[in-house]
């Protein structure tokens, strides 16, 4: 089933809580692909009930983004949420969503660096859109991926902060198999490009290696991931940096878990990936 209007998906909620249904919501901004569905089917594994929202949030694009050329389809997203276990999209319009907001919820010190530097104006818009959809879906548990691995931590943060009574699930990042992280914006890539790609998933591999080898000194690490990313010839570097995976502040020496953290423009699209380092 398909909602569109705010009031109703609000109103499915409120039935589905006094029937005792627990209600698990994956919020997405669609161009589905098998990192999506997967979340799909770890929501439905925890819950009764599965809200998928697609929308593709303007308020997290800067000016110069991709909002207006963002992939969408539909049909094609409603086939893969029907079978991966979604039983209702929640696909609002834009007026809808925002009559002439003036309210923002921003959540400090996380947003700073990493994405937020570089995007100064995204995280503010995730947060904002994500508590909306709480509030429209009502949901019990709400799944992400690790993909957006900041993202995540922001949100965790923000249901901590506000009392939010959502639990907030992680989901591992799903891959194609060559290693490249399953992404709507990697429909962007030409042939080329696509194999030049594999440079970020490439790098996550060499940092595992060097950490399992003994390695604890990040420049040294952080010059030897540079130098992979920096010889695929359309690849240049938004970020690479070890950080600490609870706070995400950039660490000098590995003493615990880190979050390898990767963005890389391969010519004019911006890729990202991570991975999870227990020390
Ligand atoms: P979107 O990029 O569509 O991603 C939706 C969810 O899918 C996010 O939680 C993201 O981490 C997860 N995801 C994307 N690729 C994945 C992969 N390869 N493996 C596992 N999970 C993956 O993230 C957003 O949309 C938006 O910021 C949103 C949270 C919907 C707010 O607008």
């Amino acid at each position: 089933m398909i909602i569109q209007s705010v009031k109703e998906m609000q109103h499915q909620a409120d039935e589905w809580r006094r029937a005792g249904k627990t209600i698990a919501l994956v919020p997405t901004m669609g161009y589905l692909h098998d990192g999506h569905t997967s979340l799909m089917r770890i929501a439905a594994e925890k819950s009764d009930c599965v809200v998928t929202s697609i929308y593709v949030n303007p308020t997290q694009f800067g000016p110069k983004e991709d909002f207006s050329s963002y992939p969408r389809d539909l049909e094609h997203d409603k086939k893969m949420a029907y079978e991966n276990g979604t039983d209702v999209l929640f696909v609002p319009a834009n007026d809808e969503m925002y009559i002439k907001p003036v309210t923002v919820v921003h959540v400090k010190e996380l947003t700073e660096g990493l994405c937020g530097a570089s995007r100064p104006w995204h995280f503010d818009g995730v947060t904002t859109v994500v508590t909306k959809l709480f509030n429209i879906v009502k949901p019990h548990l709400a799944v992400f991926g690790q993909k957006d691995f900041q993202q995540a931590r922001i949100i965790e943060k923000m249901v901590q902060d506000l009392n939010m009574d959502v639990e907030i699930v992680l989901a591992p990042i799903v891959r194609e198999l060559d290693g490249l992280a399953m992404s709507s914006r990697n429909k962007y890539l030409s042939p080329t490009e696509r194999k030049e790609a594999l440079v970020l998933s490439q790098s996550l591999e060499i940092a595992k290696s060097a950490v399992k080898a003994g390695e604890r000194d990040v420049e040294k690490l952080l010059n030897k991931l540079k130098t992979h990313i920096g010889a695929a010839e359309h690849a240049s570097i938004d970020y690479v940096e070890i950080v600490d995976s609870e706070n995400l502040k950039p660490v000098t020496t590995i003493t615990g878990n880190i979050n390898v953290m990767l963005a890389v423009y391969i010519s004019t699209t911006r890729l990202i990936d991570n991975c999870f380092i227990e020390v």
